[in-house]
């Protein structure tokens, strides 16, 4: 029985996630439907597609699309995503959040935001062909961790925002790679950094196992 119904699960996983974002206002809409950029007090507009892809020992990378639900169980020993853009100049640097304001639970967020990874000096591969791997040329300042969810936590929404890299951002001391994950406030760092608004994002909703 068990068995059976984690092979549904799967099945119905792999039907999911073979796409990922191909339309900016489908994009754009998602986000407005999960009241992502109010509670953020964030502005975006999105110009270029944002495409996550978490890397899965011996199968299929799982890909988000905005607003996929993901449970926590069918995520279990992913690796830390992989970026790419569609859409992009690349003439220029990129800077990946990764964000949980849902910390401990949506209810009371009292730890979020979380910053499950927060990092810059991505450059578009060199391969001309769509989309372009982002590739980081620099450690990150926060490396990726995974969310956990408390066991009656309703779904979290995990936000993933691209960011053209500003002059001196590398010199930034506002988030050290010792700096607390917990608290974190997108909006007031992309202020003090010169991040302004993000050009481009996704995000999930990861839930408990079913
Ligand atoms: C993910 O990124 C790593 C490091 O850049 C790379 O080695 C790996 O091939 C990428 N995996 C996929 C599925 O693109
Ligand atoms: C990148 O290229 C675009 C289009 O050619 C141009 O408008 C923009 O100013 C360039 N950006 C940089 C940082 O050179
Ligand atoms: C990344 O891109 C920037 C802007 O185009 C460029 O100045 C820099 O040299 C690139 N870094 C690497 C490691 O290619
Ligand atoms: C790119 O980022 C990953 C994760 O932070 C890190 O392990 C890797 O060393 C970085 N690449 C370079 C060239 O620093």
């Amino acid at each position: 029985m068990r068995f059976s119904l984690n092979t549904f699960v799967l099945a119905s996983l792999v039907g999911m996630t073979i796409g990922q974002d191909t339309s900016l206002s489908t994009v754009k809409k998602a986000f407005d439907n999960a009241a992502i950029l109010s509670d953020l007090g964030i502005t975006f507009n999105p110009s270029v597609l944002l495409e996550v892809s978490y890397p899965v020992p011996e199968q299929r990378p799982i890909a988000i699309r905005a607003g996929i639900e993901l449970p926590q169980k069918s995520m279990r020993g992913v690796g830390p995503p992989n970026f790419s853009v569609v859409g992009a100049q690349c003439n220029t640097s990129f800077v990946v959040a990764v964000i949980d304001p849902d910390a401990p639970t949506p209810e009371n967020p009292i730890t979020s935001q979380i910053r499950h990874f927060l990092g810059g000096n991505f450059n578009c591969s060199s391969e001309n062909n769509t989309p372009r791997s982002l590739v980081n040329a620099t450690a990150a300042i926060t490396e990726y961790t995974h969310p956990t969810l408390p066991t009656d936590s309703a779904a979290h929404r995990i936000i993933y925002f691209l960011f053209k890299q500003p002059a001196g951002f590398v010199s930034q001391k506002f988030v050290m790679h010792n700096t607390p994950r917990e608290h974190f406030d997108l909006k007031a760092f992309a202020s003090v950094t010169g991040l302004g608004d993000p050009i481009g994002g996704t995000f999930m909703l990861f839930g408990q196992n079913p």
